[in-house]
């Protein structure tokens, strides 16, 4: 019998635990005479008992010994070999068998893709596969250290180390400092495509024909219209709200105008909603900015190009027609390129996290825009802003950075979860940035950033950190150039991401895998305790502080 395959079959069961001594079971069902895999296994028991008079050598067993009626003790080694509150298969138990076996050995049927653990508070050894560079977590619960402990848990704050998907859309390898979409380099799709073709992709997992372009194109265009209860709800809005947070409020308003949204389990109601939102995410984009400044709402132009109208939108007052300049529309359509998709960022998690409970995607989307708001993920590009602004001008560069390295505060901008090498995505801002100065003049905070990143990288605070300029360096500079205020920069990244995160959604919704998101945690507060009346309660160590008004 060729042990292997069998094991490696035994594996996609994915319930294997190693019995102390079940190995020895393996001599019987080594040999080649097995009538059966089936006789092999339950004539294990045999195989122990035979192999316990002869031990230690294994190899020296007998086939014919061991291949005899099973007995009594068949039970017990199938109980012993399995999971004592789950029956598995007997590929299973032979694999648990074999574990051991091979241990005993010398390892030499060790099979690969495994991961064996002694737990040493029990003295007791469990194989687990290893699939892609991980082990799944819940293999870990049948570590127990007796019939009342749940079972092991990983414990991971912040995701350092844990995968929650599998996922085919982006790819990064943050050390060599690579971006894919699909498998085309970030580089390739920034030079050849325009925004709304690299959506698709994202989407339906391959590049477009031309009569998919078209169509895609042609679908988008038309919805990019509000509702005009949408114009209503937003002209609510405090007149200096910050555009993010209209932003993500009208996105989740955009759940009460269509309430057919609830159907996330049907793919073309998805699809359905996607174009929507895809479409007017810029309307919703502009007109939080137009509020911002006080000026009327602009419609959509249907003659014009994705990033052509979305100026259109927010820049157009008498003239009858807008004109985009078409170098800044190019460069706006590259932007959105580059912030189209990042796999399980903070908001792509939130996304999954809040469409797994299958809410409708307007919810989820205005959940991950959310995410997406913080002054640590898309929110940085608006601080890097700020910080130059504070910084002033070259000359206050070292000081600025010897804060930044006594800790006082971060350099906005810089370090990455995952990227440990410059992001590539802030390489091809950094060109594109000079095309647009080329029209709009150079932004002289560019200098103050140039001499910011030139200090840093040389600095042993930032190369030991591998901290390196990530997409929010330099993208502000370039959205400022183009003559964006700063508030909308986070609106902008918001824009093309909604293309990923409804990418990271119909994963997630086709993905038989997937379940409502819910992590464990380990509990660290009290055990029940007696109700304290009003009259009877102390001071709270931490009371609760107000700032005064
Ligand atoms: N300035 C100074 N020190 C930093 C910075 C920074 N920008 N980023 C990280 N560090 C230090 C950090 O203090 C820590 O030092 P130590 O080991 O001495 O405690 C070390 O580098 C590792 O940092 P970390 O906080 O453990 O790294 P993280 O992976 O948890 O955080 C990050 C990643 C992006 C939140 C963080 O680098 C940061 O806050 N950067 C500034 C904000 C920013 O630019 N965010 C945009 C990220 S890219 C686009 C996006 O996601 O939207």
């Amino acid at each position: 019998m060729d042990l292997v395959p069998v094991f490696s079959a035994a594996l996609q069961y994915r319930h294997i635990r190693v019995a102390d001594g079940a190995g020895f079971a393996l001599g019987s069902v080594t040999e080649e005479d097995s009538s059966s895999k089936e006789a092999a296994i339950w004539s294990a028991p045999a195989a122990i008992e035979t192999a316990a008079k002869k031990s230690p050598g294994l190899g020296e067993m007998e086939g014919e010994q061991h291949l005899g009626l099973a007995p009594n003790p068949t039970q017990h080694f199938i109980t012993d070999a399995c999971d004592s509150d789950h029956r598995l298969d007997w590929e299973t138990d032979l694999a648990s068998a074999m574990l051991v076996f091979s241990e005993l050995k010398g390892g030499y049927l060790m099979p690969e893709n495994t991961l064996t653990i002694t737990d040493n508070r029990t003295n007791k050894t469990y194989m687990v596969p290893v699939e892609n560079g991980t082990i799944r977590a819940v293999d870990l619960r049948q570590i127990k250290t007796g019939p009342d402990d749940f079972g092991l848990m990983t414990y991971d704050p912040a995701f350092m180390n844990t995968a929650a998907c599998k996922s085919a859309i982006t790819y990064i390898d943050g050390d060599k400092g690579i971006l894919r979409y699909r498998g085309y380099p970030i580089e390739v799709l920034a030079e050849r495509c325009t925004f709304l073709e690299v959506a698709y992709l994202l989407l339906c997992g391959e590049l477009p024909t031309e009569k998919e372009l078209k169509q895609w194109v042609y679908d988008i265009t038309h919805h990019t219209m509000l509702h005009e209860t949408t114009k209503k709800f937003m002209e609510g809005f405090r007149y200096s709200a910050h555009p993010m947070s209209m932003f993500v409020s009208t996105i989740a308003a955009l759940s009460s105008v269509y309430p057919d949204a609830r159907l996330v389990r049907s793919a073309s109601d998805r699809m359905h909603q996607i174009v929507r939102l895809i479409g007017k995410v810029p309307s919703i984009a502009a007109m939080s900015y137009r509020h911002n400044v006080g000026f009327p709402y602009v419609y959509p132009d249907n003659d014009l190009s994705y990033t052509e109208n979305f100026m259109n939108m927010l820049w157009k007052m008498v003239e009858p027609k807008y004109v985009a300049h078409p170098a800044i529309a190019r460069a706006l359509d590259i932007l959105f390129i580059l912030h189209a998709d990042h796999e399980q960022n903070c908001s792509a998690n939130a996304m999954r996290a809040v469409g797994s409970s299958e809410v409708d995607p307007y919810l989820a989307v205005a959940s991950a825009a959310s995410a997406l708001a913080g002054p640590l993920h898309g929110g940085a590009n608006e601080e890097v802003l700020k910080m130059l602004d504070e910084i002033g001008s070259k000359d206050n560069v070292p000081a600025y950075i010897k804060k930044v390295k006594e800790g006082h505060i971060k350099l906005m901008g810089f370090g990455h979860r995952i990227y440990k090498n410059y992001d590539p995505r802030a390489k091809i801002i950094r060109w594109s940035a000079e095309q647009v100065f080329d029209v709009t003049g150079r932004n002289p905070k560019l200098d103050i950033a140039l001499e910011l990143e030139r200090i840093a990288l040389e600095d042993d605070y930032f190369v030991k950190r591998k901290l390196y300029p990530n997409v929010d360096f330099y993208s502000g500079i370039m959205y400022q150039a183009m003559g964006f205020r700063p508030e909308m920069f986070t609106v902008l990244f918001a824009i093309p991401r909604t293309a990923g995160w409804l990418a990271q959604w119909q994963e997630l919704m086709t993905d038989p895998e997937q379940k409502i998101a819910r992590p464990r945690q380990i509990y660290t507060g009290y055990g029940e305790r007696e109700f304290v009346p009003l009259d009877k309660r102390l001071p709270a160590p931490m009371p609760a502080a107000y700032p005064a008004d």
